[in-house]
């Protein structure tokens, strides 16, 4: 398989380009510039990226790399830290932009020379995205200047007999018009890449490589249901089926039909899947809690109880198996971040369970990639594309203490609010949506009678990282049925809201 191999600077973008490179079927790795020259190499990459950063190259302390990587005759593309890093290293001149105009932040205009292979098949100008305080003050011998803007001369630098490339602005953000054909022509026109990175081979090796690994050892997952776990169930129970125990905590703060709709999705596999009906047990704990950071430890702990005592039941296995996914592994600092990850998934579970090795087939894959990869695996869809589902579940969408009547009558509010969402298509727009079971209770008319229920907030918000959202502009009259439903059909609910606050100032959850 081509590899492409992302030296890390410190860049912020570092998981976006690594994500557009894999878009554009090349399969790619980032790994930090600390990493020692022989791994790099041993990687054999067709091609190198060096990433932004925040450090100016001229200072010894900033990040480096051996410039015997300068020999490999693999081509090399410099973003931003990266092209000074080039410049700076094959004997270039870089500098602290010596007035403002030199400095480029933000969309700036861009001409391109279209006869460098990196911008060939562009038009000749376009907006790209800055971000460098520093100047190249002088390129290196045998580089010439590719693009410039209106107030920088050496936008791009390229030395194609050597096939190095440099960029000061970054291709990988949406920002810039013509990113990805760029990066597209330096992996098909510059490194020649075939583009043989797809999910269905991606399926194919990762299936052999755990077969290899497992040989006949027995493989124990936690499985929650969600995508990333699902995922990884679904690989492993195509891998090594007979050999993978499943052990499902149905803690009863699911969506409506949530349980049945996991268990459904692994009845075509021969595997051994124990779903675990602790609903009792989690309600019974959670009696009377109503401040929100009990009710999260409560289940968390809860949670590891539940599995500890069936995996006693399971005996000793070889594997335990986790979804840890790349953007963990990334976050984490490469190196370590896997042991990290692993007991901060399961909430300390390999203290309690008893196993060799850990097993974490996804942790080459971004979020997307794992979605496609359910499909190939013949997932269904309402389980591969699914939102994000916070692990305590409904537990922080009913305010105040929980009772199973009141996880009842949000579920089955929260399934008539998904099944409009989806039915308006607005499930497209809105990245995460949900109902919230409020405390507040008032005084309302049905009939000729006075009730007294409950407020049920409605959220749906739009974002891209979950880290900032804004609530996300629903129709009226899709707004209207929902409450008109609602009201008529769930007991116990006599007013619905809509929540029109972004993040920050309020959080996606109400809890
Ligand atoms: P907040 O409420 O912090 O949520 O804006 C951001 C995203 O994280 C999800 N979330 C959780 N996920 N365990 C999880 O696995 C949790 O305890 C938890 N709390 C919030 C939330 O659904 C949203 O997508």
């Amino acid at each position: 398989m081509e590899k492409i191999l992302i030296i890390d600077f410190g860049g912020q973008y570092n998981q976006l380009i690594a994500r557009r490179v894999r878009e554009c079927n090349v399969y790619c790795e980032v790994k930090p510039w600390t990493a020692p020259l022989e791994e790099l190499k041993a990687f054999d990459p067709i091609g190198i990226l060096f990433t932004g950063g925040p450090n100016s190259v001229y200072l010894e302390t900033s990040p480096h790399v051996d410039p015997e990587i300068f020999t490999w005759g693999v081509p090399i593309l410099g973003i931003c830290y990266g092209c000074q890093l080039i410049a700076h290293a094959l004997g270039g001149q870089v500098t602290p932009a010596q007035d403002d105009s030199a400095r480029e932040y933000g969309k700036t205009v861009t001409y391109y020379d279209t006869a460098c292979k990196l911008f060939r098949g562009l038009p000749e100008e376009g907006v790209s995205w800055m971000s460098h305080g520093d100047y190249m003050a002088k390129v290196p011998e045998g580089f010439s200047l590719t693009a410039h803007s209106d107030a920088c001369p050496n936008v791009a630098i390229a030395d194609e007999k050597r096939g190095f490339y440099g960029v000061q602005f970054h291709p990988e953000v949406s920002h810039t018009q013509f990113g990805v054909d760029i990066l597209r022509n330096f992996l098909y026109e510059i490194c020649g890449a075939k583009g043989d990175w797809t999910m269905g081979d991606y399926k194919n090796t990762a299936i052999a490589q755990l077969r290899e690994k497992v040989g006949t050892g027995k493989v124990l997952l936690a499985l929650s249901g969600g995508v990333d776990s699902s995922v990884a169930a679904a690989l492993l129970a195509e891998a090594v089926g007979s050999q993978l125990t499943c052990v499902f905590v149905d803690h009863g703060l699911m969506r409506l039909n949530e349980g049945d709709e996991v268990e459904n999705a692994f009845a075509q596999w021969d595997i051994h899947f124990l779903r675990v009906d602790a609903e009792d047990r989690f309600l019974r704990k959670l009696a009377g809690v109503d401040e929100p950071e009990r009710k999260r430890k409560i289940i968390g702990e809860e949670f590891i109880r539940v599995f500890e005592a069936e995996a006693k039941k399971v005996g000793a296995v070889d594997f335990l198996a986790q979804g840890t996914i790349y953007p963990d592994v990334i976050e984490s600092g490469a190196g370590d971040a896997a042991v990290i990850k692993s007991h901060h998934n399961v909430g300390g579970l390999p203290d309690f369970v008893d196993f060799k090795e850990i097993v974490e087939p996804l942790r080459m894959l971004f979020k997307d990639e794992v979605r496609q990869l359910g499909r190939e695996l013949g997932l269904p869809e309402y389980l591969v594309s699914r939102q994000p589902f916070p692990g305590p579940g409904l537990a922080i969408r009913i305010i105040g203490d929980i009772t199973k009547e009141k996880a009842d009558t949000l579920r089955l509010a929260d399934a008539i609010f998904r099944e409009e969402m989806a039915s308006a298509g607005q499930d497209k727009h809105a990245n995460q949506y949900f109902a919230v079971l409020t405390n507040t209770r008032s005084v309302g008319v049905m009939g000729d009678g006075r009730t007294y229920d409950y407020t049920l907030a409605l959220r749906a918000v739009t974002t891209s990282d979950f880290m900032t959202a804004d609530w996300a502009r629903i129709p009226y009259d899709l707004l209207d049925r929902v409450s008109t439903r609602i009201v008529n059909e769930v007991g116990g609910i006599n007013r619905i809201v809509y929540d029109i606050t972004s993040k920050p100032p309020a959080t996606i959850e109400w809890e």
